[in-house]
């Protein structure tokens, strides 16, 4: 059992000095923030009649339909036994007496006892029993008190039409976008995603050697009318179509693009049309600074066509390494199986933390709002502080996640810049082919982090920056001598 209540008086005021240097609940009171959870907690629109009006015109996907997106190596797994006998037994009366599960005895766990606090002034504690069962395996899907409360929030949070999906936990989003591409790739197979992405996405396809049809954005994210020519044109042609569009449809990394509620629709509708798969990858939801709520495509998906990942890196915790996917139940057994092959199940210690943390709605929509606030500032911050690049580079400041793109002018290629010329002088940056899955392409851009580096340093940070810039242009217009000359 999970113990909640207040910590006292004295060990609040230590953990506050300790842990909370920042100004983050001045800026929360002065703000427009409301400290109503629903603000936070609204990824769904209020009028859905459009989706409505496409689930007239698009068949549903039923169980067999998914049959023709898994990939061969995933139709290959099968159930372990073992595996399920472990949730069978999460499920029957503990009178039960077990020969069968080889979990090992917990009496021999060398910890009794685990207390942590919260900067809010919250204690999960679990005694020497519960930790146990902390501690213990767990049926692949998760921690069934967990996954209760996942499915609830994904219900209050996105109101998905009615269909039959489920949650699994996962390791963080990355996991998730492993296990999607194990389901759904096969060797040589097109997949969709923006022009520039999440590198993780191209390490977990790099095996695959894939076709990738890059699509650009604008500062409405993915340009739904540029989807559409590029699918009508392979259709045309009789090339392989593409069963998957991969991306992070609000604070695309690195681009920092949230895709307007219209563009969403029409993309939903060109996954109906073209008969495709989305997987929406969604760690920076909580960081848009739009304000504005705005439907995730979970909430769109009348036709069963969304795989959606969620994770708390970005606000909670990284090093939990927690998420969780959702997907139409046929695809969720899916991911299921491969999570028996894989690592059996997420850490069992992990989703007893989430579960403290997700069972208090509105202790974690305040932590949401701060965490939004907090990183706002930042954004703000480094906008502020790239009026000392003016002249030098373009960029627009970004609506949401944790990250400025900045095109540098007059420079073709980046990556002298940011190895040699930047590193010389102190500063690491990421040049934006880092985002391109032909990482040796050349690329004018470079992504900045606002989240970690010292807001006092920006300034300075961009100083250098200016000067590095002025450096490489210099070299670029330098004439290019031969390996041979002196
Ligand atoms: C778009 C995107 N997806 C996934 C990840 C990985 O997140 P996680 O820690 O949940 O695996 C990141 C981390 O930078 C990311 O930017």
């Amino acid at each position: 059992m999970i113990v909640t209540g207040k910590l006292s008086k004295m060990n609040v005021e230590v953990f506050k000095k300790i842990l909370d240097p920042r100004p983050l609940y001045s800026v929360l009171k002065s703000r427009q923030y409301s400290q109503n959870a629903d603000d936070i907690f609204k990824f769904y629109d209020d009028q859905p009649s459009h989706m409505l009006e496409l689930k007239e015109k698009y068949r549903t996907l039923d169980e067999k339909d998914y049959n023709r997106f898994i990939s061969k190596r995933a139709m290959k797994r099968e159930p372990a036994l073992t595996r399920q006998i472990t949730t069978l037994s999460y499920n029957v009366s503990k009178e039960m007496m077990s020969l069968a599960e080889g979990m090992p005895n917990e009496a021999i766990f060398p910890f009794t006892r685990l207390e942590m606090s919260t900067r809010s002034g919250e204690s999960l504690v679990l005694e020497e029993k519960e930790l146990a069962t902390a501690l213990q395996y767990l049926p692949s899907q998760g921690l069934p008190s967990l996954l209760k409360e996942l499915r609830q929030f994904q219900q209050d949070l996105h109101r998905p039409p009615p269909l039959s999906r489920d949650v699994i936990v996962t390791n963080g989003a990355q996991h998730g976008i492993y296990q999607c591409v194990e389901m759904l790739m096969d060797p040589g197979d097109p997949i969709i995603t923006t022009e520039f992405t999440y590198t993780g996405i191209h390490s977990a396809l790099k095996p695959y050697q894939p076709e990738i049809i890059g699509i650009p954005e604008d500062e409405n994210g993915l340009i739904a009318e540029t989807l559409d020519s590029v699918l009508k044109e392979r259709l045309a042609r009789g090339l392989k179509m593409p069963r998957l569009l991969y991306f992070i449809p609000t604070g695309n990394n690195p681009t920092g693009t949230v895709i307007s509620v219209e563009r969403r629709r029409q993309i939903y509708e060109l996954a109906c049309k073209y008969d495709f798969l989305l997987v929406e990858d969604d760690p920076y939801m909580f960081l848009n600074y739009n304000k504005a709520s705005i439907p995730s495509f979970l909430s769109l998906d009348v036709c069963g066509r969304v795989i959606r990942l969620d994770s708390v890196s970005k606000v909670i915790s990284s090093g939990l390494r927690a998420g969780w996917l959702t997907a139409p139940t046929a695809l969720m057994h899916r991911a299921e199986l491969h999570a028996q092959a894989e690592l059996l199940h997420s850490c069992t210690l992990a989703q007893t933390i989430l579960l403290q943390l997700f069972s208090n709605r509105s202790a974690l929509a305040s932590h949401l709002l701060s965490t939004r606030s907090f990183y706002e500032l930042r954004r703000n911050a480094l906008s502020a502080a790239l009026r000392g690049i003016e002249g030098l580079a373009d960029w627009s400041e970004p609506n949401a996640g944790l990250f400025h793109w900045v095109r540098v002018r007059g420079v073709e290629d980046v990556y002298n810049m940011v190895f040699h010329v930047a590193f010389q002088r102190g500063l690491i940056l990421i040049p934006g082919q880092a985002f391109l899955y032909d990482s040796g392409a050349t690329c004018q851009y470079i992504r900045l982090a606002f989240s970690k580096i010292n807001v006092n340093n920006m300034e300075t940070a961009i100083r250098y920056l200016a000067d590095i810039i002025r450096e490489e242009q210099k070299l670029v217009k330098q004439p290019k001598r031969l390996a041979t000359e002196r």
